[in-house]
């Protein structure tokens, strides 16, 4: 029994659990994500995986995104991604919704299909039905030579390597990573984007795996965050733009592992509803980095703030408008509007490792959860 305890003591590499270990391994993650697929100095991205349908991509006039859970959030992320700069019109699905609706798909339609163990029966009976129908799919999975990698017509691997964890962590910001390529690889086909912007930002994601690294270094005092609000029964994350899945990940991470309630909310929708759980007892997250929505999300912290509430911002290094409304901030690196994701992520990630593991929670298999979900 000793040697199985140090045998999976080595597996976690030292870590207290795999959750936290695939946290770390983010940098790391998202770098083999990049390897070999984009060139920056020459602002070129290139895509093995799908460079037989750039004439496809060239014409193409929607796509559709399908998944389940975190994947599909990854999705909306991609969503943002591919319209803003390859400018295509997306429509993000849940696999399970669309399977069933009679949809409506055409051999023009470019259906992409997200899905980390490649095996989740709802996003295979949707990328069927599409391909019943005549689209082309794309699949973005990690698992390599799993079911839906060889659904597909072409595709993505995210190289995230094994995910042991049941909620996705790496797994999650490998599969941003991949859209974030894929939406600068598909505007450069159709020249949407110039290749001096391509430059700038390929030389700015080249070093995102080490901004990882240095949002990572705020765990000590995230940790110290999680030991204030661990006995929360409930808590809301906001965000505004591409931080708007990411606070809908960020509420998913807390409810899968610690059994809090959470919510993820485009900012702006507060008023619209949650605004009425405010009180002295609601943490509410919000990431508030300088990007174009900021000072919006400052005016909803106000908000927030007026009715009792206390406020964690996720903010961009040396913040202090923020700092002055928030009962905390977690500092991660400034980058353009579309890095962010691949940012604001870590700490969330991290509040609810630790809120969790104070609880007394399994973080590496919560209750009810499975891993790869092979049934409808
Ligand atoms: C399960 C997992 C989630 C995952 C979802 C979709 O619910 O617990 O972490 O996001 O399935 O899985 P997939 O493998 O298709 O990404």
């Amino acid at each position: 029994q000793k040697l199985e305890l140090q045998l999976e003591m080595l597996e976690k590499g030292g870590y207290d659990h795999f959750m936290l270990k695939e946290i770390y391994e983010q940098p790391r993650s998202v770098r083999d994500c990049l390897r070999g697929r984009i060139y920056p100095q020459q602002g070129k991205v290139q895509l093995g995986g799908i460079k037989e349908y750039v004439e496809k991509l060239k014409n193409v006039d929607r796509i559709i995104i399908v998944a389940c859970g975190t994947s599909w959030h990854a999705g909306l992320v991609g969503e943002y991604l591919i319209e803003e700069y390859a400018r295509v019109p997306v429509e993000v699905e849940y696999a399970s919704e669309f399977r069933y609706r009679n949809p409506i798909i055409t051999e023009k339609d470019l259906v992409i299909a997200i899905s980390q163990s490649g095996e989740t029966a709802d996003t295979m009976a949707a990328i069927e039905l599409a391909k019943e129908k005549g689209a082309t799919i794309f699949g973005i999975c990690n698992v390599v030579g799993a079911s839906i990698p060889r659904l597909t017509h072409a595709g993505v691997y995210t190289h995230a390597g094994p995910e042991i964890g049941v909620a996705s962590t790496k797994a999650f910001t490998a599969q941003v990573t991949a859209l974030t390529l894929m939406a600068f690889y598909i505007a450069q086909q159709r020249g949407t984007i110039t290749e001096s912007k391509l430059i700038e930002y390929l030389t700015e994601l080249n070093q995102i795996p080490t901004l990882i690294e240095t949002a990572l270094k705020a765990n000590d005092h995230v940790k110290m965050i999680a030991d204030k609000f661990k006995d929360a029964t409930n808590c809301l994350f906001l965000g505004r733009g591409s931080s708007f899945p990411v606070a809908l990940e960020g509420a998913l991470k807390l409810k899968e592992i610690s059994y809090i309630h959470a919510e993820g909310y485009p900012a702006a929708e507060m008023k619209h509803g949650p605004i009425a759980l405010i009180d002295e007892d609601m943490p509410v997250v919000f990431i508030a980095t300088k990007n174009s929505s900021y000072e919006k999300v400052i005016s909803n912290i106000q908000e927030v703030r007026a009715r009792g509430g206390h406020v964690i911002g996720i903010v961009s290094e040396g913040d202090t408008v923020v700092k002055e409304m928030a009962d905390y901030v977690i500092e991660i690196p400034q980058t353009s509007e579309a890095f962010v994701p691949l940012l604001a992520t870590i700490p969330l990630q991290l509040l609810s490792y630790h809120i969790a593991v104070m609880r007394g929670c399994n973080v590496d298999q919560p209750r009810n959860l499975a891993k790869s979900v092979t049934v409808e």
